[in-house]
């Protein structure tokens, strides 16, 4: 049996070759670190690599940092241009490296130079050289590699109280109880995950900042972060509450043009850099989602970000990250014309020349939210002297909350491969970013990652993919996101074949199979927004409230209008080519119908179908490729450990069910409000499902489900108030065989109900509704989407007339809620 792990070094186990393997590998003699400061990421490097040659291939190398090697030895010597130069080795002063690139010799395949051309490229090239060992690939002669964009970073939504907005894997690795932690040893090896993949910045608090952050002792805090960050070449930055100023100054305002609220800032902005010399600057969350801001005091949005710029001015190079989230979040509705998607490049109309240089602003990829499918943000292609940094999520804030796969560079690509054809010159976003298409000397990505204490770091090992892929995108968003996944398989779980071929199918098919179950056509995620959970299946949320998220759907036709000639001018914020593409339906993709259109349910896409039959037919093809997951799952037992095994294989079973959940309440939701019958007769019928309202219930009592569709036949049951225990029984009329027994029931917070199933006398299973301590989604406390689940009991025997009987104990506020039983025979899925 393979020893368990725990996820803890996510692609950085450097599990041992096997003999055979190892023996080709050159037997190394020394490691020589041109850096003799240990908190150098040269030094770090040489550790690491010394680590990595002692569990990869068995070998203890000695560490030095004198270049004193004989050329017969195979060394590895590790060191940036400069003191390379220094030691005499003058063919590496014309190496084509741009800030953190790395250049990786490899002599005679024995001896190999790492040569960085600053400290963390260094680091890099180590990590790289690692990689390329941990595959059991051979270095190429020579290898140059620069990163696509200076900026590389990562946000954390930590909150001061220890909780992580938007975060499924525990509290956070920084803040407990309102300070820095004492134990920052969890951050230490994140800085370490974070350097392995090329970033090398990060962002330690919540955009929603509590401005406690800036108190003496957080501020030493943040010096004891910073100082553990710094030997992995990352720099880290913080995000500022606005009205700072008034809360924890004291001034009587926060207006970015008063002198006393200058100097104020001034004063923090001092404190800061004392105790973190390199700090990066500050993310601002300003007018957005009742943040105040600028524009609470009459100001511009300039006039905020530049004060802060001008505060960092004299202290280095620090910036300011701008966010471009502004919106009214009380929209109204009722006005045809109003589209929260046009609020960004409305709010900062005329203000590209009117920055400071140290001010970038951070955009997220689509103009909404981080939903399943998004066009980018029109803004992207409005800003041309002021630089941008593209904001992903890698935490799965609208796609699943890691309790389901969804493996992101796949739908990353369709943002930085899009071409914006600014000016009519082609502009991929990619390149924008980059900084290329505008001369920027400084732009590129963030992503907020909300990585837990959890030791998988991310609540699914699975998820922790996207981490590294969004690192490799960094660097180079055109590799490809197939390799990206083999690599991050061979790393994290072992070079065998099926397991590598096994990760890649499930995590390429994720992301398109997540988006048929969820919304279509560009209609969004579909999820509830205003429960704030952002998980499960609630479409009604979408509308009749001022987020903005709207779908506009009716009983006949559905799609947010967002053309210039009749809608909300949002495809005319994008240049010429796109809005034309945009405006008129024809051209504009079938994948992004909705989102620019309002269309009936029976305007036809280009594949002949429906929009209603698509929506049907997409929800069930991607609830059935997710019930493949666990079953391809299957191949990697005895090939991987057991413990990230089983954790891998609960989460897609859950998956495989709530699937479920989602096709349902999808197709039911909309054939109720369209009354549009699926042509294949599937939506509403179910000829192996038992209503539980339909059977004979003793302690239990039927209850309506809010919203409808969370339940089959919109009703449920739950024990009576005060009842201790319920049944629900029925006899089986359908003929007798081996069934799957699958139970949908409601697992949400307040309790852990107990369940038995039995036929006639016979126990088939037990199960407790404890998810809440197993899964890591935000949770509801009451029956609906998120909370409705399935349990299955496979191969049963079951005979026509057989008592089916499940006994319920509710705990709490959970009372044993059951939706349906369904009987399956071999190869029907419901
Ligand atoms: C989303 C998310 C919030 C977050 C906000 C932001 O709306 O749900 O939790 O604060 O984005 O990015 O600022």
């Amino acid at each position: 049996m393979l020893p368990s792990e725990t996820g803890i070094d996510g692609w950085l186990r450097y599990a041992a070759l096997p003999d055979e393997l190892a023996s080709r590998h050159p037997q190394y003699s020394t490691i020589i670190s041109l850096a003799d400061d240990q908190c150098s990421p040269v030094f770090t490097a040489a550790r690491e690599l010394q680590l990595g040659l002692s569990k990869i291939l068995s070998q203890n190398v000695t560490l030095e940092t004198k270049l004193l090697v004989s050329a017969a030895s195979s060394y590895i010597v590790i060191g940036t241009v400069k003191t390379f130069l220094s030691a005499g080795r003058d063919e590496y002063e014309n190496l084509p490296l741009k800030d953190d690139g790395y250049c990786l010799v490899c002599k005679d395949g024995k001896a190999t130079e790492i040569i960085g051309q600053n400290d963390r490229g260094a680091l890099y090239g180590a990590f790289e050289f690692l990689r390329f060992l941990s595959r059991n690939q051979l270095l190429p002669e020579m290898r140059i590699s620069n990163p696509s964009a200076p900026i590389r970073w990562v946000n954390q939504w930590d909150n001061l109280d220890g909780s992580i907005e938007r975060g499924y894997a525990g509290p956070s690795i920084f803040f407990a109880d309102g300070y820095v932690l004492d134990d920052l040893t969890r951050v230490q090896q994140y800085a370490r995950l974070l350097a392995s993949v090329g970033l090398n910045g990060l962002i330690v608090n919540n955009v929603n900042s509590n401005y406690n952050l800036l108190n003496p002792i957080n501020m030493q805090g943040l010096t004891r972060i910073a100082d553990i960050m710094r030997p992995w070449g990352v720099r880290i930055g913080v995000s500022l509450y606005f009205d700072t100023p008034k809360g924890l100054g004291g001034l009587r305002t926060s207006d970015p043009l008063d002198p006393d609220v200058i100097a104020w800032w001034g004063y923090i902005t001092s404190e800061l850099y004392r105790h973190v010399p390199d700090m990066l600057g500050y993310l601002i969350k300003a007018n957005s989602e009742g943040q105040p801001g600028p524009l609470t005091y009459g100001r511009t949005l300039a006039d905020g970000a530049n004060m802060f710029a001008r505060a960092l001015q004299p202290h280095g190079d620090g910036v300011v990250m701008y966010r471009a989230f502004v919106y009214n979040h009380h929209l109204d509705e009722s006005d045809w014309k109003n589209d929260r998607a046009n609020a960004a490049v409305e709010y900062f109309d005329g203000l590209d020349t009117q920055f400071e240089d140290n001010v970038i602003v951070q955009i997220k990829y689509g103009p909404i939210d981080f939903q399943i499918r998004e066009p980018p943000s029109p803004l992207l292609a409005h800003l041309r002297k002021t630089p941008i940094i593209l904001e992903l999520q890698v935490t799965q804030e609208y796609l699943g909350q890691q309790d389901h796969v969804v493996y992101l560079p796949p739908l990353w690509k369709t943002i930085f491969n899009f071409d914006l054809h600014v000016d009519g010159q082609q502009s991929l976003v990619r390149d924008i970013v980059s900084g290329q298409r505008f001369n920027w000397s400084r732009s590129g990505y963030a992503a907020v990652v909300n990585v837990g204490n959890d030791p998988t770091w991310l609540g699914s090992h699975l998820a922790m993919a996207n981490l590294y892929a969004y690192g490799l995108c960094t660097w180079d968003p055109q590799q490809s996101e197939e390799d990206i996944i083999q690599g991050w398989a061979q790393l994290t779980f072992g070079l065998d074949k099926t397991i590598v071929d096994t990760i890649t199918n499930i995590s390429m098919a994720s992301w398109p199979t997540y988006e048929d179950y969820s919304g279509n056509l560009g209609i969004q995620t579909l999820c509830d927004i205003v429960t704030h959970c952002h998980y499960g299946p609630c479409p009604a949320s979408q509308d009749g409230n001022g987020w903005g998220q709207w779908t506009r759907a009716d009983a006949h036709s559905i799609g947010m209008d967002r053309t210039v000639a009749t809608g909300t001018g949002n495809a005319g914020q994008y240049p010429q080519v796109v809005a034309e593409q945009f405006e008129c339906i024809d051209t504009t993709p079938d994948e992004l119908l909705l989102w620019f259109h309002h269309v009936p349910y029976t305007h036809r896409l280009k594949s002949g179908k429906t929009v209603i039959q698509h929506f049907y037919d997409a929800h069930y093809a991607g609830a059935l490729v997710a019930q493949t997951f666990p079953q391809q799952w299957e191949a990697l037992r005895g090939l991987i450990d057991d413990d990230r095994f089983n954790h891998v294989a609960f989460r897609l079973r859950y998956q495989a069910g709530h699937a479920l959940v989602w096709r349902d309440s999808i197709n039911n939701f909309y054939y109720a409000k369209c009354e549009i019958k699926d042509e294949r007769n599937r939506v509403g019928n179910h000829a192996w499902r038992i209503e539980a309202e339909d059977m004979t219930l003793e302690g239990y009592m039927v209850v309506p489900v809010t919203p409808f569709e969370a339940a089959s036949g919109g009703k449920a049951i739950a024990t009576i108030p005060g009842a201790d225990i319920g049944t629900a029984q029925c006899t089986v009329t359908f003929p007798s065989g081996i069934y799957d027994i699958a139970i949908n029931y409601y697992d949400h917070l307040g309790g852990r109900s107990q369940y038995q199933v039995f036929l006639n006398e016979r126990l088939i299973g037990t199960w407790t509704g404890d998810l809440e301590d197993k899964l890591g989604h935000d949770f509801s406390d009451r029956i609906d989407g998120h909370s409705a689940t399935r349990v299955t009991f496979n191969k049963v025997n079951v005979k026509k007339g057989d008592s089916l009987r499940i006994v319920g104990r509710p705990d709490g506020s959970e009372l044993a809620p059951i939706d349906y039983v369904s009987l399956l025979p071999p190869g029907i899925v419901d």
